[in-house]
């Protein structure tokens, strides 16, 4: 933990060139990791990502680092400093879309998974991270075997594609017999590569984060080191569910993510059209009322006919799915305008 706040302080004062501030003053120093072969990774945000502000910063923050500090070696991820309401991927234009739960168990990897292949389905090219380290299940959903990936001749990592959408999971690099490891430094090295070292199809407008349930350490340190993500809340329509689906809500605000609205999953029981609410009734919008966004969607339950986690687009939730990845789609165009016309 020393070394970790020496490199901050030793680092703290140098200027952003792109605003002329120094990272202190830019809050910009957002992670910093160790290796064992004396190696140091950081997460910057910078005000603005070109290539001059880039070689400025790697070549001042080096200098200090290696000669200075000692160090073997130096890697830096930059990232768009502003997060609130910002165009995640500026160099790209990808939006990341975080799905966040305040429990485990309430369909948060269903609800990823359908929506990045409801996008896909309307012409959206979409990608699925399952950054859920706790409870990786998106391979699982899609029936993709557990391998490890390939990676190209740039070092970049090359996905698997389920349902015509490229996937990253964390279990592809996991061993069965050591989920332990994933905390700490091994993480933030792992989400690192998931956000920036993955060679996604050129033409990727929307990527699917699952991320952690919960507000816990974890969760949060994710939150954190993600790029900023518009954010969809999963809760139940139970009152429980709810409250802890709201507190997941203000995190992940208080981390200066946009929260674009609530799913509520598991609304009712239908037969015969007629709803039988046997998880209670109401979550999706007392949660939605008190974040001050809107209820986007609310799925029944039922299991998908034909796989194992996707509902076909002929299926009743099929076509929810469908509805919603076009009003979502909608509305982060609408998002993106705005952003373009009041540049920060
Ligand atoms: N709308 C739904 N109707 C019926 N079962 C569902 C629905 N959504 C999710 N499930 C089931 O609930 C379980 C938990 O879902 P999952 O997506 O893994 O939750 P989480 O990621 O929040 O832990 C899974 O067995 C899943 O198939
Ligand atoms: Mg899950």
């Amino acid at each position: 933990m020393g070394e970790k706040a020496d490199i901050k302080a030793a680092i703290e004062h140098i200027i952003d060139p792109s605003n002329q501030k120094s990272l202190k003053a830019n809050d910009a120093i957002r992670f910093i990791d160790l290796s064992d072969d004396k190696k140091v990774s950081l997460i910057l945000g910078v005000y603005k990502i070109d290539d001059d502000t880039k070689k400025s910063l790697n070549r001042s923050i080096a200098k200090i680092i290696k000669l200075d500090l000692g160090f073997e070696g130096l890697k830096i991820t930059f990232e768009p400093l502003k997060k609130v309401g910002s165009i995640a991927d500026q160099e790209k234009g990808i939006i990341y879309i975080g799905v966040a739960s305040g429990k485990g168990g309430v369909g948060k990897s269903t609800v990823a998974a359908n929506l990045a292949v409801a996008l896909n389905r309307i012409g959206k090219k979409t990608a699925l991270i399952d950054a859920d380290i706790y409870g990786s299940s998106i391979p699982n959903l899609l029936d993709l075997p557990i391998l490890l990936p390939a990676a190209d001749e740039d070092q970049k990592i090359i996905p698997f594609v389920a349902f015509e959408i490229e996937v990253m999971a964390t279990e592809f690099f996991l061993k069965d017999d050591q989920p332990l490891m994933w905390r700490g430094p091994m993480l933030g090295k792992m989400l690192n590569h998931f956000f920036y070292d993955v060679k996604w199809h050129p033409d990727t407008e929307f990527i699917v984060v699952d991320l952690p349930p919960g507000t816990g350490d974890v969760a949060m340190d994710i939150q954190k080191i993600i790029p900023a993500c518009e954010m969809i809340v999963v809760t139940t329509p139970h009152p429980s569910a709810a409250n802890i689906a709201m507190k997941a809500g203000f995190a992940a605000r208080q981390l200066e993510h946009n929260i674009l609205g609530v799913i509520e999953n598991m609304h009712a029981y239908e037969i015969n059209k007629e709803k039988h609410f046997i998880f209670g009734q109401g979550g999706g919008k007392t949660v939605a009322d008190k974040l001050g966004v809107q209820l986007l969607a609310e799925i029944p339950i039922a299991q998908p006919e034909v796989h194992k986690g996707i509902y076909e687009m002929h299926e009743d939730i099929g076509v929810i799915y469908l509805g919603l990845a076009n009003k979502l789609s909608k509305i982060l165009q609408i998002n993106q305008k705005k952003q373009i016309e009041q540049p920060i």
